[in-house]
């Protein structure tokens, strides 16, 4: 990261912190909510099945850039299925450095291609090893190692969904991370239980195994991209949500921290480590500013 961009972030926390600002940093655009897949644990795929236009994509980018934010996360649906009339992800990412976004990050299944090199990081979806991983997401994972042997570039974080299916073999996918070379690093949520998804679910006693492993794979080297000092206030459910640094927009609607945030009783439930940590981070958590200072810069 540059050493300005650095300093702004900075500047942006502090002023969070001590005047109490709900005003976003972090901004996800949903490009689409089509997908060649339908795993078992998602719940925002092919709804109205629409590839938003570029114009609009933009025009949403530079009011995001207008309103703060300077991390900007494409998404879907399938985010690569994107493409509006010859312009693909690779031009979005373009636009949104020509625009001024510090850090472009995307999200993916990576069906498609993982040969991204524009982007800051690519998180790549990766749900066990393959019969559990297939099981969750369809026939993909010998389609999903293809494009990650062939990538020419290692911007790629695993990004792992931990349910009730995968549970036990999240430290097999962590040390496949550590000794692929196309892989930078792994990031884990837990399952958040939309409607129809409750049976996927990890019992209390389960959470606290998969916090206990995440926090042995730090111990042991394994390049886990989440803050070790927020996993306890995780599984003691102590963290103030929604977070308000986070803003999702998908067709010209908004959602502080995420669309979930519209689905009665879910946040009490929430499993995206991601919103644990910026909430704790921008309510000014000592220990949590030092690890992302620790954690974030190695992998960003
Ligand atoms: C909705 S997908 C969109 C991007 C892309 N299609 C993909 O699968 O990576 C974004 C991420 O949300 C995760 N996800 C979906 N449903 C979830 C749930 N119920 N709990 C936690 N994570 C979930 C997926 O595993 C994926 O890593
Ligand atoms: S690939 Fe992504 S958007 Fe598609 S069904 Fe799976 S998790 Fe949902
Ligand atoms: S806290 Fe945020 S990420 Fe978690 S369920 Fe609620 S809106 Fe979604």
């Amino acid at each position: 990261m540059k050493l300005g961009h650095f300093f702004s972030l900075s500047w942006f926390g502090i002023k969070t912190i001590l005047f109490k600002q709900k005003k976003p940093i972090l901004g996800t655009i949903i490009l689409t909510d089509h997908c060649n897949l339908s795993c078992k644990h998602c719940a925002v795929n092919n709804i109205n099945n629409e590839m938003y236009s570029y114009e609009s994509i933009v025009k949403e980018m530079k009011n995001f850039y207008k309103e703060g934010i300077r991390i900007l996360f494409f998404c879907g649906g399938e985010t690569l299925l994107w493409e509006d009339n010859g312009k693909d992800i690779k031009d979005l990412i373009i636009k949104a450095r020509e625009i001024g976004f510090y850090i472009v990050n995307v999200v993916t299944n990576g069906t498609i291609t993982l040969d991204i090199k524009e982007a800051d990081i690519i998180f790549l979806s990766l749900d066990g090893l393959k019969d559990t991983h297939n099981l969750i997401r369809g026939d993909t994972y010998d389609t999903i190692m293809k494009n990650l042997n062939e990538a020419n570039n290692s911007n790629i974080c695993v990004y792992l969904a931990v349910n009730k299916l995968n549970y036990k073999e999240i430290e097999k996918v962590g040390k496949l991370s550590k000794n692929h070379p196309n892989i930078n690093s792994i990031s884990f949520n837990l399952h958040t239980p939309y409607k129809g998804t409750e049976y996927l679910a990890l019992t209390k006693g389960e959470k606290r195994e998969v916090i206990g492993k995440i926090k042995k794979m730090i111990k042991d080297n394994i390049p886990v991209f989440n803050l070790n000092s927020t996993l306890d206030n995780y599984l003691e459910n102590n963290w103030k949500r929604p977070c308000n640094q986070c803003i999702v927009s998908e067709d010209n609607k908004r959602y502080v921290c995420g669309r979930c945030v519209e689905e009665e009783g879910l946040c009490e439930e929430c499993g995206y480590l991601f919103a644990v940590e910026f909430s704790l981070l921008f309510n000014g958590n000592i220990k949590v500013i030092i690890d992302v200072l620790k954690t974030y810069l190695k992998y960003i």
